[in-house]
This record gives C-alpha cells, sequence and structure tokens, in this order.
C-alpha cells in the first residue's frame, strides 16, 4: 500500500520526512516455542493474485480484470500470475515443507459462480475442494477470505456492485455456497479483505478496482462511504447467516479485515495528538466501531455530514456484535500532524480532514522497501485491545516489499519478520489477543499496486521460465527455520543457529 501512503500525502500541502528515536521495546530473541501452542503462524495468498487461468473453466471477469486491463494500466494482469490453478499441489507440498501451520488464501467468486449469481461452476467447486483437501492432507489450516477485491463484473455492470445494497443479497448466497461446501474443512472466515482500503482507493482515488475517481463536487463524494456501509450490511448478513445455519455443526468463525496502519503523532503538540485520534477514527474507527458500538464515530459523522449513510436501527442491531474476530493487515507507520481546514480537503479526497499524512522513514530503507518500524503494528494491536475490549486478532498480512529484481538474498525481509513478530510478541505480553500470523506472500505474485514491479514474497517465481519455477529466499528459510522451532535473533551472526550465507540460492 505504499502509493496509497503517496497518493493521500500527494493531497497533503507539503511531505516531511524526518527522523525519529524510536524507544525499542521489540522481543529480539524469541522461538516459536514463546507464542502459545494454539497461535497459528502461516503465509497468505489471494485468488487473483495467485490463481491466473482468468479464462478458464468457466470463470468470468471481474472489476480487477477489468482494471488491469484498461489502458491506465501497466499492463500487468493477474492472467496468468503463478499459474497457481495449476500448480496448486507442487505450492502446497512447498507450504508444507517450509512448515506453514496455516494458508490464508481467498475464493474467486466469479469462478464459484460465474457471473455472480445463479448455478454453481461445477469445475471452479472442483479446484476449491481439491485445494482445500491437499492443504489439510498437509496439515495446513486453511483460513479462506470470500471477497478480495475481485467482484465479478456483471454485478458491477447491472447494479453498481458495492455501491448498490443488491450487493448484500448475492453476497450472502455466494457466503452460503462456500459454508455449505467448505465449511465441514474450513473454520476460520473472512467477508471482506482491507474493506477500508478497498472503499477508499476503489472509490475515492481510484488506484484500485473498480477504479472510482468521483468528481470534486462534494455532493456527490459519497461513494466511499456508501460502499463502506455497504460492506458493513454484506459482513453482517453473512455472519447471521453462518451463525443460524452453520455454526452449531460447523463450529467455525467469521470476522472482517481492515488496512491499518500503525498512527502516531508527529509532534507531542495537543494539535497533533488529537488528529491522531482522528485519524484512528477514520481509517480504523469507522468500520470497526459500527461491529462494537452498533454506530459510526462522531468525528467520521461531524466530517461526512450528508455523505455517510446513517444505520437504521435494525442495520445497527445486525452490524454490532458481527464479528468472531478482526483480521489486520499491516506494512507501515504514519505520523499524523494537525492541519487547519481548508477547502481543498473538503473537495479533494477522502475527509480524514484535519490530518496531515507523513511516511515515517525509520532509518534509510532501500529505494522501493518498507521502513523497519515495529513498534506501528505494536500500537495497533494495543489500540484495538483497548479500544474494542481486548477481541480476537489474526494478523492477516503482514510483509517486507522489495524489488522484483532476482535475487534471492532478501535480508531486509528477514529483518523485517524478524522485528514484527518480536514486536507482536510483545504485545501479546501485554495481553493482546492475537491468535494468528499470516506473512504476506507465499510467492511473488500479481501485487496491487504495481503489478510485477514490487514484490513480497517468500519464494520468488522466474516469470520468463515457462514452468513458472519457484526458489525459496532467504525469508522463506528464516521463516522455515522459527516455523520448526530454530532460534531466531535479530543480526545473525556465524555462531547464530541461523545465519546469512552470501551466495544463498533455493
Ligand atoms: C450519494 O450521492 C448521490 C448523488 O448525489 C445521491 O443520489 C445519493 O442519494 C447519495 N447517497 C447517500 C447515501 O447519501
Ligand atoms: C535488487 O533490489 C534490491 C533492493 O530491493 C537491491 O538491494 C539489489 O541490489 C538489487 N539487485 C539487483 C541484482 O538489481
Ligand atoms: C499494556 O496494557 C495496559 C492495559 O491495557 C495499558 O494500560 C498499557 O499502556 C500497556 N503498555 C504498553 C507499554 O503498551
Amino acid at each position: 500500500m505504499y502509493k496509497w501512503v503517496i497518493s493521500l500525502a500527494f493531497y497533503s500541502i507539503f511531505i516531511l520526512v524526518f527522523q525519529v528515536v524510536y524507544l525499542a521495546s521489540a522481543a529480539d530473541h524469541y522461538t516459536r516455542a514463546d507464542f502459545p501452542a494454539d497461535f497459528i503462524f502461516g503465509s497468505a495468498t489471494s485468488a487473483y493474485q495467485y490463481e491466473g487461468a482468468a479464462f478458464e473453466d468457466g470463470r468470468t471477469p471481474t472489476i480487477w480484470d477489468t482494471y488491469v486491463h484498461s489502458a491506465n494500466n501497466n499492463g500487468a494482469t493477474g492472467d496468468v500470475t503463478c499459474d497457481g490453478y495449476h500448480k496448486y499441489k507442487g505450492d502446497v507440498k512447498l507450504m508444507s515443507e517450509t512448515g506453514l501451520e496455516a494458508l490464508r488464501f481467498s475464493i474467486s467468486w466469479s469462478r464459484l459462480i460465474p457471473n455472480g449469481r445463479g448455478p454453481v461452476n461445477p469445475k471452479g467447486l472442483q479446484y476449491y475442494n481439491n485445494f482445500i483437501d491437499e492443504l489439510i492432507k498437509h496439515g495446513i489450516q486453511p483460513h479462506v477470505t470470500l471477497y478480495h477485491v475481485d467482484l465479478p463484473q456483471a454485478l458491477e455492470d447491472e447494479y453498481g456492485g458495492w455501491l448498490s445494497r443488491k450487493i448484500v443479497k448475492d453476497f450472502r448466497a455466494y457466503a452460503d455456497v462456500c459454508f455449505r461446501e467448505f465449511g465441514d474443512r474450513v473454520l476460520y472466515w473472512t467477508s471482506i479483505n482491507e474493506a477500508n482500503a478497498a472503499a477508499i482507493a476503489g472509490y475515492e482515488y481510484g488506484f484500485i478496482a473498480p477504479g472510482h475517481f468521483p468528481s470534486s463536487k462534494v455532493s456527490s463524494r459519497n461513494q466511499t462511504y456508501v460502499v463502506g456501509h455497504n460492506f458493513l450490511l454484506a459482513h453482517s448478513a453473512i455472519a447471521k447467516l453462518y451463525k443460524n445455519k452453520y455454526k452449531a455443526t460447523q463450529k467455525g468463525y467469521v470476522g472482517i479485515n481492515i488496512y491499518a496502519w500503525g498512527s502516531v503523532p508527529h509532534t507531542n503538540t495537543r494539535e497533533d495528538i488529537i488528529a491522531t485520534q482522528r485519524a484512528n477514527d477514520f481509517f480504523i474507527g469507522w468500520l470497526i466501531d459500527p461491529l462494537f458500538f452498533g454506530d459510526y464515530p462522531e468525528t467520521v459523522k461531524m466530517n461526512a455530514q450528508t455523505r455517510i449513510p446513517a444505520f437504521t436501527e435494525y442495520e445497527s442491531k445486525q452490524v454490532k456484535g458481527s464479528v468472531d474476530f478482526i483480521g489486520v493487515n499491516h506494512y507501515l507507520t504514519v505520523s499524523i500532524m494537525d492541519r487547519p481546514i481548508t477547502s481543498d480537503i473538503i473537495t479533494r479526497g477522502f475527509d480524514a480532514d484535519k490530518a496531515l499524512w507523513i511516511i515515517f522513514d525509520q532509518g534509510q530503507p532501500a529505494p522501493g522497501e518498507y521502513p523497519v518500524m515495529p513498534s506501528g503494528l505494536y500500537g495497533v494491536l494495543e489500540y484495538l485491545k483497548q479500544t474494542y475490549g481486548n477481541p480476537p486478532i489474526y494478523i492477516h498480512e503482514n510483509g517486507q516489499m522489495t524489488r522484483r529484481n532476482g535475487t534471492l538474498m532478501d535480508t531486509s525481509r528477514v529483518k523485517y519478520m524478524h522485528a514484527y513478530i518480536g514486536s507482536m510478541l510483545d504485545a501479546m505480553r501485554n495481553g493482546s489477543n492475537t491468535k494468528g500470523y499470516f506473512v504476506w506472500t507465499f510467492l511473488d505474485c500479481l501485487e496491487i499496486l504495481d503489478g510485477y514491479e514490487s514484490a513480497f514474497g517468500l519464494y520468488y517465481v522466474d516469470l520468463d521460465d515457462k514452468e513458472l519455477k519457484r526458489y525459496q529466499k532467504l525469508s522463506g528459510k528464516w521463516y522455515s527455520n522459527f516455523l520448526k522451532g530454530g532460534n531466531v535473533i535479530s543480526e545473525p551472526s556465524k555462531n547464530a543457529p541461523f545465519h546469512l550465507r552470501s551466495g544463498f540460492s533455493q
């Protein structure tokens, strides 16, 4: 989401990049055994980013296909990507050899139910049954996301997709098929991936599907809020369905997922501290408050005015209490500075009004990489614990971005994972009810913002090779060592149980 930060920052008056003294507390030396036995460590993929086979066996186009095939994209598509649709068996074997305890992946709605509504596609059903069986055979727990930016294009064309309440009925019917067909083996269900970011980036800034960039006319700029509202209604509808129809027999859990960056005040001034709370209200509270309190935060309502839909009493009751866990995708920390209201903010961009976004520059990361700032994750986990009564949390995505240039020596990814997993352990030691951690991503795949330019994988995929051969990176080896009970330390030395070797390959 690096570019998201850039685009938000673009709307600010200026960007400050600065250094902060960070009081490091992250656990440095830990092993798998420091985490509870029922804690789950895994990695993640998503359907469009991993499967390929975009036009095969009855799958129909989604808004993501349409978006990447449009003229303003750089030509990178998910037509083939890692070809997981055909190569999943080998990949599950690699996951098993790596020691993954769980895999978070998503189901392609339009592969299972072409055009989004109507009969189930037997080939799609068979693919997911095979995939889930393969995971289970290897002792890998499946965690399924139902919606990951890939709305069937047919529903977008028919009624505007997530902008219409009609989506709730179709999403419920799709979820019903998934619960019925896969719920005997899948216990962990996430309704919507990065619900907040999907609404903001898809309907305010237009840099992910469906690429809406509403006009600057304030009155018409309500799409982000309307979509957010429909996400919540759709989520709560399937949570209710699961509870009434499946929970007693299947005994699983339904949650939602948000993108959460760490937010810290730029200075210790009262204004910046209040602005930081406002940023948390906009980016976390906007969609999480209703799930716990039945309404949007006051700050958001006040700033969004009539553009944000009001909950009816019935909706509020449905939404409140409809999550068993919160899924968190975390990569970055930003610092927040107060800013005076100007008409510029009101007419352009998401109205998180007075907050100014600043990329938090910890040290000097290489170009195209994220700063390592594990206190940001700690802060998010503390915030969720303190604000929402310590709900169960799954870190569904966390990982380091690098350039996709063929190197397997991804030391910056090792450093990043080491620091963030340590910070999560610290948060858990202070009471956070975090129950799982998934590295984004298992294999280098189509990335949402820049196609194949950046990479997050534990494995490199050679796109020039007809077989799309996979190669383990240093990070894959590091994670595997950790999962298998080895010690990890931050600066591997030659005496360390695991150390960096030059010329490492495979
Ligand atoms: C959103 O804006 C459109 C166009 O101005 C309007 O028709 C619609 O009623 C608005 N929706 C909400 C929920 O405010
Ligand atoms: C690949 O990118 C990394 C930064 O992500 C850089 O350190 C490294 O030198 C690059 N390698 C090549 C071969 O370009
Ligand atoms: C640890 O948790 C307590 C209770 O929620 C909280 O008051 C305290 O600020 C936390 N400590 C840190 C260092 O986050």
